[in-house]
């Protein structure tokens, strides 16, 4: 099984045969403030949230309304206000945070090996057109990726990126040959440990001329593929050490051939990246048509909870002083040293499915309710009734990273959890 357990790549061939079975396996939730939210005033009393209800979010110095993109007007629309508080948060652009100091180490080992020749890009909207991050990779139109079911849109022609993949080609057309895109990129999953809705890549892409492998005698794919493992092979031992690492064949749609690296930690094999030599049509469609290039997608999260020992994805949006204290500029790969463990709550809940369900559906209306109070969500049983009735029972893991819940707290969520889950999926309730 190739999909990362923290979301990084998800076009490969055996990603897809998986998910086209429906038995969908990714991501978990959220809720903390961000210093450039604009908040609207405060809900009343009687309505508690776990996260803010943000009225407008500011994204590299453009606002974008809440009602632009949350919207009841678009049957398309899937954004919920949880995710939308997240657009403009930029975790990766805090020096101090695990994924800032990850992405600065990276851009060290870029700057060092490659003269300070790659562009860096870390302010582009996530907000971006099916265009850019479907059909400009070349993501076929039956794909599964680009279902409601996974992604987020606005409106039928408008996507949160679920990769930082969407950038590629146009920044290629706007002139650039060696760039670094890092960002926010929005899934929609499953919950546990390992999966959040929203998560961190960085994107590197590197075009070369005739001469550059006209020199070599070599043949340019292979040049290019060449190039790219060394390149991120010295990337992995600035990053790991000296670690074992191995090269996996796989599939995207953007590259050809395209490669997986996985290295050894603590005992087994774990899947760090994808990437590939491009596929000649994304270059020609920027009149590169003479050229080679090779790319690769990495998920931060992922490097980072293996780096720094942080045992979940969920902590990466702490505003708690004992998770955001422990990290200092520039120091990678400082231990985190967890404050506390404290009990969870098991909850299961039992209902009759539709045709229409789905578990990403149902675990957004968890985290609608629950945020990161919900650190995982697993169906624990399912059987079919002489009548053809589908049953499924969820079991809802309730567990505080920062205090003990109470049990009235729980009563409450799994309730509301009940009745939304009625009113919004179509299912019935056993
Ligand atoms: N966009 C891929 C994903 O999110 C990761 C990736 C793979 C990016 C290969 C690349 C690449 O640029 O060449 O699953």
């Amino acid at each position: 099984m190739t999909i990362f357990s923290v979301q990084s790549t998800i076009f490969t061939r055996a990603s897809l045969a998986i998910l086209s079975t429906n038995g969908l396996k990714r991501f978990s939730f959220a809720s903390s403030f961000s210093s450039n939210a604009l908040y609207s005033s405060p809900l009343p009393k009687t309505k508690k949230r776990r996260f803010p209800i943000v009225s407008a979010v500011d994204i590299g110095g453009v606002t974008i309304a809440r009602n632009d993109v949350v919207r009841d007007d678009d049957p398309t629309n899937n954004v919920p206000d949880s995710i939308f508080s997240k657009l403009g948060m930029q975790l990766h652009r805090r020096d101090k945070h695990p994924l800032g100091i990850l992405k600065n180490a990276i851009y060290d080992y870029f700057d060092s090996n490659y003269a300070k020749q790659f562009e860096k890009f870390e302010d582009l909207s996530p907000i971006v057109t099916t265009k850019q991050n479907f059909d400009d990779v070349l993501v076929p139109a039956d794909h599964v990726s680009r279902s409601l079911n996974d992604t987020y849109y606005v409106d039928s022609e408008t996507v949160l990126r679920c990769h930082t993949s969407a950038h590629q080609a146009e920044l290629l057309r706007d002139g650039h040959r060696r760039f670094l895109v890092t960002g926010d990129v929005y899934r929609r999953d499953s919950i546990d440990s390992t999966h959040y809705p929203v998560f961190h890549q960085m994107e590197g892409f590197c075009v070369f001329s005739p001469e550059d492998w006209n020199e070599s005698g070599k043949d340019s794919t292979l040049y290019a593929a060449e190039d790219l493992k060394k390149c991120l092979e010295g990337l992995a031992r600035h990053l790991f050490g000296g670690v074992e690492m191995r090269w996996v064949d796989t599939y995207f749609p953007f590259t050809e051939p395209s490669f997986e690296l996985e290295i050894y930690f603590k005992e087994d094999w774990l899947e760090v990246l994808g990437c590939g030599v491009t596929e000649q049509r994304i270059l020609k469609q920027s009149g590169l048509e003479n050229n080679v290039a090779w790319a690769f997608g990495l998920g931060l999260e992922r490097l980072a909870m293996v780096l720094f020992d942080i045992p979940d994805i969920r902590l990466f949006w702490s505003d708690d002083e004992r998770f955001t204290s422990q990290f200092k500029k520039g120091e990678l790969g400082v231990k985190f040293k967890p404050f506390s463990k404290y009990p969870p709550c098991y909850k299961d809940i039992s209902f009759w499915i539709s045709e229409s369900f789905t578990e990403n559906n149902f675990c957004e209306v968890v985290r609608g309710i629950a945020g990161d109070l919900v650190e995982e969500v697993k169906l624990i049983d399912s059987f079919t009734n002489k009548k053809g009735m589908t049953s499924h029972c969820y079991r809802i893991v309730f567990r505080s990273m920062e205090r003990s819940l109470t049990d009235e707290e729980v009563n409450d969520l799994q309730s509301k959890v009940r009745d939304e889950v009625q009113r919004k999926l179509n299912v019935e309730l056993r």
